[in-house]
């Protein structure tokens, strides 16, 4: 199935149309600024500016920088609060015209990463970390998804917010090298470590492509490795969210309790 996968951050807007059944970008990676303030009437304008680009009225699939239960953002951390309690599906499906759907960024770019990527065929618990303007995480048990884990706000035992310690937007604003960076990073998945005792982490994000400068500073027991993906991992993720939402065969864009299916 061809879909347009759109992965919503709070510094950029990435998206391209994917082959979900390879994974496969047929389009060009386009990215252009997050609106500031990103209220959903801004961001409606620009997807609809995006679809134009794309020449595109199919369905869509997106990633979004916050906790979406049942297609309501429940969080708004990197975009503005009005999100908070709005259909996010809904309201982008009727302002844009396109059949929308939406989930939380880190879990749509670990359902790439799970089927096509750094996790295929993992059976264990693999925990994944997009690392942009803010800290995601995706958690998976027997290929399983466990959605909105928003763990990139763990108080760290330094008292830190992990994001604001140890995200991208802060090792760039703050300017730190990589040394300095990974040792941060490193606390933070020690940290996962010792509540979740993951048997693989996936980081994913802009510096993903980065992990050899990085690599010597983390010292986890779980192997660390970089999404196949790259920072695409994000865009795949929400086609091939919107296929499993368009088959009813995810339980992320229901009400509760009226889908018993596996997402994978
Ligand atoms: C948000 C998460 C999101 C992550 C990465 C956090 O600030 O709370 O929902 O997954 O940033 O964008």
């Amino acid at each position: 199935m061809q879909i347009l996968g759109i992965d919503v951050g709070g510094t950029g807007i990435k998206s391209a149309i994917v082959e979900t059944a390879t994974g496969e970008l047929l389009s060009e990676r386009h990215r252009f600024a997050t609106p500031r303030p990103a209220t959903p009437e801004a961001i409606a304008e620009a997807l609809r500016g995006l679809l134009r680009h794309h020449r595109w009225s199919g369905p869509v699939g997106m990633g979004f920088p916050a906790a979406i239960q049942h297609g309501v953002a429940r969080t708004a951390a990197n975009v503005d609060a009005s999100f908070i309690g709005l259909p996010v599906s809904g309201y982008f499906s009727q302002n844009t015209g396109c059949r929308l759907f939406a989930a939380n960024d880190a879990d749509t770019a670990g359902l790439a990463e799970m089927r096509f990527g750094a996790g295929r065929g993992h059976a264990g618990v693999v925990l994944i970390v997009t690392i942009g303007t803010g800290l995601g995480t995706a958690l998976f048990s027997g290929g399983q998804l466990l959605p909105n884990t928003e763990l990139g706000h763990l108080l760290l035992e330094n008292g830190q917010e992990a994001e604001r310690y140890a995200s991208e937007t802060v090792r760039v604003t703050q300017k730190l090298g990589w040394e300095e960076w990974g040792a941060r990073l490193n606390l933070y998945l020690r940290a996962m470590e010792r509540l979740l005792w993951p048997d693989l982490i996936v980081l994913g994000g802009g510096v993903s492509d980065k992990l050899r400068e990085f690599a010597p500073m983390l010292a986890t027991q779980a192997p660390v490795v970089a999404a196949r993906f790259l920072n695409r991992a994000g865009i795949v993720g929400a086609a091939l969210f919107a296929e499993e939402s368009l088959r009813g065969r995810t339980e992320l864009s229901h009400p509760a309790g009226q889908s018993h299916k596996r997402m994978s």
